[in-house]
């Protein structure tokens, strides 16, 4: 059946043909394991943690191995108030006011790392912090609850604490107007080709945070929602559920965004929540304007850092919290930062 030059031609140019056999073994075996991971679900056991009423299919699934291993800031609390307290012995010299230095040693976990210089930019810095800790405490509760919050819960032990951000628009410089605060993946629209604004409009500006009611759009009207509005808008709820590490329905019921009598209790702590950070950012975290040095600014604008969920809450539904979701208390015994 097969020509003779076929023959020939093979036996001029022999080939081994293991490794390609091998290669093709081993994308069939990949293609195979796919399917079937596909067809009978991933082989991890989850679980779902209820959000909604029974029977409305609101709920959070989760890797029942991430809720057993926990959240670890919790043992790492811990172990940075025993390591402050067994520190001690180093700080009694510092010139800065006792409260300071208890608010830097203990609350933060940084014994070492602010100066302790009394002229440095830190100790005005750690004061207007006591300031907004407190206020964040007495003022917030409806959000921290009597969990609280203190110098830890942002900072971890790093003088600049993680899920900070600063203003990135406009994001493409080769284009002027709306068009140019997206389609450009920047951290601050979650890698997606949402705005870069959003977190400036919605978590320091009071803007819109609304998508659409149940009205036909035959014409805009004045006050209706724009295509803006519902952009951001999605850019911020992204932003909630990476920061928290939930999906939407952790808040919503999916069926209707727009009903806030379909809400989940959390979205109503999110809702306080989103109050809260806009107070942060604009009473505290801008005053830090020509406090901090050129280093600290923003890289893009010179803005100084600003706070928002992830600055708190690292990717966790809450911050500093047990597998039971049991939340450690941050600020009982420290009446330097609790509720008035
Ligand atoms: C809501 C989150 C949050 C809390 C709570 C918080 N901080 Fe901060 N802190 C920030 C942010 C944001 C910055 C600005 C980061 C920067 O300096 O680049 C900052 C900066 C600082 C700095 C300046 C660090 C540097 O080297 O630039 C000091 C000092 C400081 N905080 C001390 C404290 C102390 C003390 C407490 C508790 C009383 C506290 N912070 C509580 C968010 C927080
Ligand atoms: C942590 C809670 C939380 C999570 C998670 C969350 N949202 Fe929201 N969402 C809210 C809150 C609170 C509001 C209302 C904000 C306001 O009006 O001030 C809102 C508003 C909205 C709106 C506007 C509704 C309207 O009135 O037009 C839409 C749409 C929306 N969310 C979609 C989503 C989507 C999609 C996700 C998942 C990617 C999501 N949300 C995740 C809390 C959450
Ligand atoms: C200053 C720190 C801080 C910031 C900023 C912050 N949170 Fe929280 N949040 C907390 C603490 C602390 C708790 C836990 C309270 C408790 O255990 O009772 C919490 C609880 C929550 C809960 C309830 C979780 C549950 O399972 O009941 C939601 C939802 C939430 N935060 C959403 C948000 C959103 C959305 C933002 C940003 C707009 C935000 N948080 C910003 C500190 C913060």
């Amino acid at each position: 059946m097969i020509g003779d030059w076929f023959w020939k031609w093979s036996k001029e140019n022999p080939k081994n043909i293991y490794g390609p056999g091998i290669l093709i073994g081993a994308i069939g075996g990949a293609v195979f394991v796919g399917a079937m991971i596909v067809t009978w679900g991933q082989p991890y056991e989850t679980t779902t943690q209820q959000t909604g009423p029974r029977g409305t299919a609101m709920g959070v699934v989760k890797f029942t191995s991430d809720i057993e291993a926990g959240n670890p800031s919790v043992a790492s609390y811990a172990e940075t108030i025993a390591a402050a307290a067994a520190s001690e012995a180093e700080v009694v010299d510092s010139p800065v006011s006792d409260e300071l230095t208890r608010a830097m040693r203990e609350w933060t976990g940084i014994p070492t790392l602010f100066s302790a210089r009394e002229d440095s930019y830190q100790n005005t810095v750690a004061s207007m912090m006591i300031g907004m800790t407190q206020a964040i405490n007495s003022e917030w509760d409806g959000h921290v609850g009597d969990t609280g919050v203190n110098c830890y819960t942002c900072h971890r032990g790093e003088a600049v604490p993680s899920g900070i951000w600063f203003q990135v628009h406009p994001a493409v410089e080769v284009m002027e107007g709306w068009g140019a605060v997206q389609n450009r993946v920047t951290a601050v629209s979650q890698f997606t080709s949402l705005p870069s604004d959003a977190l400036p409009k919605l978590l320091v500006e009071d803007g819109r945070i609304t998508v659409h009611d149940l009205d036909p759009r035959v014409a805009n009207e004045p006050g209706d929602p724009t295509w803006q509005d519902t952009e951001r808008t999605f850019s911020l709820m992204n932003y909630f559920s990476n920061s928290l590490n939930t999906n939407c329905t952790f808040c919503h019921n999916s069926r209707a965004f727009y009903d806030t009598a379909e809400v989940t209790p959390q979205w109503a702590t999110a809702s306080i929540g989103i109050q809260m950070v806009r107070e942060l950012n604009v009473d505290y975290l801008s005053a830090l304007d020509g406090i901090l040095p050129e280093e600290r600014l923003g890289p893009i604008l010179g803005d100084t850092p600003k706070a928002a969920c992830m600055t708190c809450h690292k990717g966790y539904q809450k911050p500093i919290a047990d597998q039971d979701l049991q939340s450690v208390d941050m600020v009982s015994g420290w009446s330097e930062i609790g509720a008035e």
